[in-house]
């Protein structure tokens, strides 16, 4: 692996938002502690960007305000195969990254010390550009990410996370507690302070540590920092989402986890979903996070206007040719067998995502189905393989054809199915 060191440095932007980064690199990682486990988010994106792709031997990445390189080193112990670029303002964050990717092989991962604003000047157009949990600490956000689509290749794709108001209420009413103590970075006592104030917290206090004690517990006085004591913080709503991009001069293409954001999910009863199902989809956004009402983090895909990945369509007349790819954000391996309600025997397989878990249950045709697509071949042949013509029962082929089709519908509207081109 390739670290290219430290370049040019960040022409005179210094503010409280690097100097909260430059003493407190985020995300916190104890030296000499394993990397935690990050689900494959990019191969979960393939089909879904770059359909016809078979695989992603030399795509090019910019991960824009890289902090510790959280992202980076997941994508570079995954995918070994792209090349990333990880910019940051924050020259000690930078250092962390470096020996964090230095236990990294074959990845091709380059860190350069340069603000997003000046995203600009980097004289190369990437085919994914990740801003992970950078947005809310940016003074002009449309306009950052303007400059970053400038630099997406005709169907590159930017995915961002941002901070979201509802699951951090409890944070954010830390946040001016601490404010209205006029307790900020500069106070020597503000994190002790912190620290005991969480430690003291009323049963009835919004922020329930239990809730973030994974970031607590790794990132030590950086989480506490980031969480009780940001420099700055904007926190984006579904509808501002929408709003963030429009303006940026990006089209919104979906939502990292679709599912989330339907309000079918939270409500059951028809009559009671009739109103949002008659909303645009912002709105019905917007009123699924408030049905949610704890989402922490919104994450979303744009790509430049007009580009529309050419996926095939269950519906589609070819959807024979195309392959169904079991969403690798599913931890399909552990798959646990369970009892059904009419005794039957089901599958559990579960994944877990930016603080969401979310299970599905396979009869077990379903599961057949699943592993025979798991091996790649093009749904024509999935639909014929023998274990299908056995395992299904006595069917004619095109009722085969219209179970797989049936179930892929299901699978790919609940999203643990992806359709790509074979
Ligand atoms: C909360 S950390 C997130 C780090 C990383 N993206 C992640 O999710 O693991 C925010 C990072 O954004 C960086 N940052 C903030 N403003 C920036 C700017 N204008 N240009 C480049 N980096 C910036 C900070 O230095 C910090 O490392």
């Amino acid at each position: 692996m390739a670290v290219t060191p430290v370049v040019s440095a960040p022409g005179g932007l210094s503010d409280a938002v690097l100097a909260q980064y430059e003493a407190y690199p985020c995300p916190g990682h104890p030296p000499g502690t394993a990397e935690p486990e990050v689900p494959d988010w990019l191969g979960y994106l393939r089909p879904l960007l770059w359909p016809r792709r078979q695989d992603l031997s030399g795509l090019k990445v910019l991960d824009a305000g890289c902090g510790t390189g959280a992202m980076t080193s997941g994508l570079a112990r995954c995918h070994p195969e792209v090349n990333v670029l990880a910019i940051d303002i924050s020259a000690r964050s930078l250092e962390v990254a470096a020996r964090r990717l230095g236990g990294c092989q074959g990845g091709n991962v380059r860190l350069r010390q340069l603000p997003i604003e000046r995203a600009n000047e980097l004289d190369e157009r990437f085919d994914l550009i990740v801003v992970w949990d950078v947005l809310h600490c940016v003074i002009d956000a449309p306009r950052v990410l303007r400059t970053l689509g400038d630099l997406l290749t005709p169907d590159g794709a930017l995915i961002a996370s941002v901070r979201a108001p509802h699951g951090r209420a409890g944070a954010v009413a830390l946040r001016s507690l601490m404010e209205a103590l006029g307790l900020g970075l500069e106070c020597p006592e503000a994190i002790p302070r912190a620290r005991s104030i969480i430690d003291n917290l009323s049963a009835t206090h919004l922020f329930q540590r239990s809730e973030w004690q994974q970031d607590l517990a790794a990132g030590g006085d950086a989480a506490v920092v980031d969480l009780l004591l940001p420099a700055r913080q904007r926190l984006y709503n579904a509808l501002e989402v929408f709003e963030l991009v429009a303006e940026s001069g990006l089209e919104f293409l979906r939502w990292f986890c679709p599912n989330m954001y339907c309000p079918r999910r939270y409500l059951a009863d028809a009559d009671l979903l009739r109103p949002f199902e008659a909303l645009g989809s912002a709105e019905q956004a917007r009123a699924a996070e408030l049905l949610h009402s704890r989402m922490r983090n919104h994450v979303f895909v744009a790509v430049r206007p007009g580009h529309m990945p050419d996926s095939p369509q269950i519906d589609g007349d070819n959807w024979l040719e195309a392959i169904a790819v079991p969403s690798p954000l599913f931890r399909w391996r552990d798959a646990r067998q369970e009892t059904g309600q009419h005794g039957e025997t089901v599958f559990a397989v579960t994944s877990e995502w930016e603080g969401t878990r979310a299970t599905v249950r396979l009869q077990s045709w379903e599961a057949l189905i699943v592993h025979v697509c798991a091996t790649g071949q093009c749904l024509r042949d999935v639909c014929e393989h023998p274990k299908l013509v056995s395992g299904l029962g006595p069917l004619s082929a095109a009722q085969r054809a219209e179970l797989v089709r049936g179930f892929l519908r299901r699978a790919i509207a609940d999203d643990y199915v992806l359709l790509a081109w074979a």
